[in-house]
């Protein structure tokens, strides 16, 4: 994969102030931009914050959101909490890794999706609920599941 072009950290960088408890809102908007945390984003954060890389990395790899890995162009996630698993969360799992052609955990191979699980996200009456980056299905079906999503 090529390094990911890095022009608009500086940007980023600068958009909050100079101050170690911005270290995660800078993590946060380095994960939207680049989808990851790129290794030298991390240094370049470390560096702006006078925050040993050490820490930097220890509240990057704290936090489900933030990856060290490319995720895909959408992102896609099931819910694995205790109201969604009972309703059939893997089962609706399951047929989205068929329809989308991608295990769970990890992004296929194209970079277009990222598919996985994740814990409550507060929408149990909707329960088994799937996300698409920011869009919430509920009640969600294995057959929805198995036709697709539109990405
Ligand atoms: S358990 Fe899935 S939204 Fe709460």
């Amino acid at each position: 994969m090529a390094a990911p072009d890095l022009s608009a950290l500086t940007e980023i960088l600068q958009s909050r102030p100079q101050d170690p408890g911005e270290l995660l809102p800078l993590l946060t908007l380095i994960q939207g931009r680049y989808r990851h945390l790129p290794e030298e984003a991390l240094k370049a954060v470390s560096r702006r914050l006078a925050v040993p890389l050490a820490r930097v990395y220890a509240v990057a790899s704290f936090y489900r959101a933030l990856s060290f890995k490319p995720k895909g162009d959408r992102l896609v996630r099931v819910c694995c909490g205790t109201a969604c698993h009972l309703k059939g969360s893997q089962a609706v799992a399951e047929a989205l890794e068929k329809s989308l052609e991608v295990k769970m955990g990890a992004t296929r191979s194209d970079g277009k999706v990222t598919l996985e699980p994740v814990n409550c996200v507060g929408a149990c009456a909707l329960a088994p609920v799937v996300m698409l980056d920011d869009f919430v299905y509920g009640k969600f079906s294995g057959a929805e599941a198995a036709a697709g999503l539109p990405l």
